[in-house]
């Protein structure tokens, strides 16, 4: 699409401007864009590529990627990060099942310079991945580069140790059981394995009952989740100590994830992070990437992690805490987060069941058939690789060609 297209579908649509646009664009010398405003996150320049789209880094934010697969979501989270990071702030990639974040140790490939604002080159980020001792003990080889990191029974509330179970609220025999040994680990009388197997065997309670949470308790300790040996004290360290970080998540899709085991992971490192960064421990901004959002806070069903996203979304933004989570469409995800979203991002890639929903929750989609089609049309003719930006307060909609990482971009799972 050329940018007269773009310009005259907005007119169209609203009878006012909704794409590019800028308070502090640059209008006199379209031919040099401004590469950085002040205390904000450069994402691209509009289709005209003269006017700089950022966002704001004054406050922090709930920002959502949203495109089916292969349109760039796992791109533009890497170049925020990078960019972030160069503005002094702290990044976690909380679930990168792909593998695919230690690449950026490296810089970004040849093929993409042209992608860069003025003034950047291709560059490497001091990078620290972790990986579930889970996953190294199911799959019998860690990532390259890794370090391992376990859940320790110190770690746990009872919520999580209930999940182990699959047991959630409500008064059965099973549940009484597993609060009454939950005492003993927040006690730590019970901290180990062994030590869990013997408090079982001595409550006196039916023997059904009891060999149903033995064999989860078995397969705990077969899967190496819980531990001492590898303490998630780890991660908050790197992040500290001037490194990304993420969770590597790499085995996901071949473990039974429906055990919650994984997520659990995700929850209780941002949990950690969290309760770190309100202490003042995690000095600066932080931003949270949650890939593959609708495996972590999906729309039915309730992983371990999913009340530990919901809490970082709704509350972490006053500690300085944004958190950004990309998946395919609105409808994948907990219908809570749209409302704490301040950003939408959606690629030229995107189809109606993205879009729609999106247009809807800001009011910008009618009822009137004709501004429907005109949407329609509007989405078609984005070129290939641009971007909408959507502004959920202000309910601006702005076009635009997003910057490439500064570190290399892989997809390849290795
Ligand atoms: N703006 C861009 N310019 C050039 N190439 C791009 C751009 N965005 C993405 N690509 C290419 O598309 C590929 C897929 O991008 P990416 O891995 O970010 O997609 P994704 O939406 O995260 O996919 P998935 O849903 O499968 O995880 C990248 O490896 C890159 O080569
Ligand atoms: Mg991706």
């Amino acid at each position: 699409m050329t940018a007269s297209l773009d310009f005259s579908a907005d007119t169209l649509l609203l009878g006012r401007r909704i794409c590019g646009g800028s308070p502090m664009q640059d209008e006199t010398n379209p031919k040099k864009p401004e590469r950085k405003i002040k205390n904000s996150l450069l994402l691209g320049y509009d289709l005209r590529r003269n006017t700089p789209i950022y966002i704001s880094l004054n406050q922090s934010h709930v920002i959502l990627i949203l495109g089916p697969r292969g349109s760039g979501k796992t791109w533009i989270e890497r170049g925020a990060g990078n960019r972030l990071f160069d503005q002094g702030h702290n990044c976690f990639y909380a679930s990168d099942i792909k593998n695919e974040m230690a690449s950026n140790s490296f810089p970004v490939q040849e093929k993409f310079m042209d992608k860069l604002a003025p003034g950047e080159s291709p560059k490497g980020y001091p990078f620290q991945a972790f990986y579930p001792q889970l996953l190294a003990a199911y799959k019998g080889k860690m990532p390259k580069g890794n370090k391992r990191i376990q859940l320790s029974f110190t770690d746990l509330e009872l919520a999580d140790f209930l999940n182990f179970f699959g047991v959630g609220d409500g008064d059965d025999t099973k549940r009484q059981i597993l609060v009454t040994l939950f005492d003993k680990v927040r006690k730590k009388e019970a901290v180990s394995f062994d030590r869990l197997k013997i408090e079982l065997d001595l409550l006196p309670f039916p023997m059904t009952t009891k060999q149903s949470i033995l064999n989860t308790i078995n397969n705990l300790e077969q899967y190496q989740v819980l531990g001492d040996e590898y303490p998630f004290s780890e991660l908050t360290d790197a992040l500290n100590n001037d490194s990304m970080a993420s969770l590597n998540l790499f085995g996901f899709d071949e473990i039974d994830s429906s055990a919650g085991y994984p997520q659990l992971y995700v929850g209780l490192a941002l949990r950690k992070i969290f309760r770190e960064k309100k202490a003042k421990r995690l000095p600066r901004p932080l931003d949270v990437f949650i890939d593959e959002a609708q495996r972590f806070i999906p729309a039915l069903g309730n992983p371990a992690c999913k009340k530990d996203i919901m809490d970082i979304i709704n509350e972490g933004r006053s500690a300085g805490i944004s958190v950004w989570l990309a998946t395919q469409n609105l409808g994948n995800i907990d219908e809570r987060v749209a409302s704490q979203a301040r950003f939408i991002l959606l690629p030229w890639t995107a189809q109606r069941p993205e879009y729609e929903p999106v247009l809807r929750a800001c009011g910008l989609w009618t009822i009137d058939e004709s501004r429907s089609a005109q949407w329609q049309h509007y989405w078609r003719n984005l070129p290939k690789y641009s971007w909408c930006l959507i502004n959920m307060s202000s309910k601006e909609v702005k076009a635009f060609m997003p910057l490439a990482p500064l570190a290399m971009h892989t997809q390849e799972t290795r």
